[in-house]
């Protein structure tokens, strides 16, 4: 069996190791069948049709699979992929290289769509539309626009923040698919075939542990499976048995609940400097010394998919899986049910 000396992975190793153990083709996808399904039937159409692909818009969490779905679509049509993404594209001209470059249905993905500027939105409205751009040349008095008619290609669009994108931006993707955190039994299958594509032996029940405790999130499944199948080289003889998964798993401080540092200062903070809430997520935030957009992106939507906090019109609220969590004094009467905390 490969053994792996021991290594700490930094962020191009994150990014190698997904690209390794990415899906190709959507029947190895595991996880949001229904998204799968209509993605299936899309392909299928487009095959028969001969037509170009719809637009689509992928949204959700990071590490969900938003790329994932991207890269495995041009595998199943047979076409070319180009991507790029929001934060490199500052100017209509950004576009152009890739927009010369289309063929006949083939994918264009940009990444962060919703950082686009509004300028680069504008110019892509035509080309989505009508395959079409218009070009300004010259200035002033001289000024001229000219048309050029473009490929008929495909775009997808992967956001974190659906609501960030403009309506109109929004309204000329044919599919819009939202991604969901996974399902425990979805993870321990991610983590098995996973490992065994790393050649590595690894006990069910050490694979529904990871599963129980990666966040719902494919890429965090990745990430612990190989700290853990590093530990197991390390430390054992390589197979990653129950006991190895939690030995492993608790060197990282991942706690029985799957959540990270980062989970746990925000129901800190929400508990010790907030009294539990309600409080605002700006200034949950602004205590952490974090931007809001990533705390609502990152952070919040799997706290409050697990109920470890609840939205309320007056703000954030802690709830007693939280305060249980954190082994916290659960207050008589948490602001959760609509009270006030009370602390006794
Ligand atoms: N449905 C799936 N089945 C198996 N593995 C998956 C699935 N979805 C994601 N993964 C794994 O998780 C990794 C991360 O997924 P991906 O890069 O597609 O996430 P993302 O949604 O694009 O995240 P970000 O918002 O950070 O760009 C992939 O490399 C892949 O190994
Ligand atoms: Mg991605």
């Amino acid at each position: 069996m490969a053994r792996t000396p021991v290594i700490t992975a930094g962020p191009e190793e994150d990014r190698s190791r997904d690209a390794a153990l990415r899906p190709k083709f959507l029947r190895e996808v595991i996880g949001q069948t229904e998204v799968a399904r209509r993605l299936a039937i899309a392909v299928n159409a487009a095959k028969k049709l001969k037509e170009p692909l719809g637009h689509i818009l992928f949204d959700g969490p990071p590490g969900l699979g938003k790329t994932t779905f991207a890269t495995v679509l041009p595998n199943e049509l047979g076409t070319s992929l180009q991507m790029t993404s929001g934060p490199a594209l500052s100017k209509p001209a950004d576009m152009l290289p890739f927009l010369t470059n289309l063929e006949e249905g083939s994918i264009l993905f940009i990444d962060e769509i919703h950082r686009m500027p509004r300028v680069v939105e504008e110019f892509l409205y035509p080309a989505m539309e009508d395959f079409r751009i218009d070009i300004v040349l010259g200035e002033g008095l001289n000024a001229r626009t000219i048309s050029m008619n473009l490929k008929h290609f495909t775009l997808i669009g992967a956001t974190t923040r659906s609501g960030m994108l403009s309506g109109p931006m929004r309204d000329r993707f044919r599919m819009h698919e939202h991604l969901e955190f996974y399902s425990v039994d979805e993870l321990s299958r991610i983590v098995r075939v996973n490992a065994a594509k790393l050649q590595t032996k690894i006990a069910d029940a050490a694979a529904m542990e990871l599963a129980q405790r990666c966040r719902g999130t494919p890429r965090i499944a990745n990430a612990r499976l190989a700290w853990v199948r590093t530990y197991a080289a390390s430390e054992t003889d390589g197979d990653i048995t129950l006991e190895v998964a939690r030995a492993a798993l608790q060197m990282l401080n991942v706690d029985r609940e799957g959540l990270d540092k980062q989970d746990r200062r925000y129901l800190e903070t929400l508990i010790d400097v907030f009294a539990g809430g309600p409080t605002g997520v700006e200034a949950i935030a602004a205590t952490m010394n974090l931007t809001t957009d990533t705390l609502s992106d990152e952070v919040e939507p799997y706290l409050l998919r697990e109920q470890f906090v609840i939205r309320t019109p007056r703000g954030r609220v802690a709830t007693e899986r939280a305060f249980q969590l954190l082994g916290k004094k659960i207050p008589r009467k948490t602001a959760a049910d609509g009270e006030p905390a009370l602390f006794d």
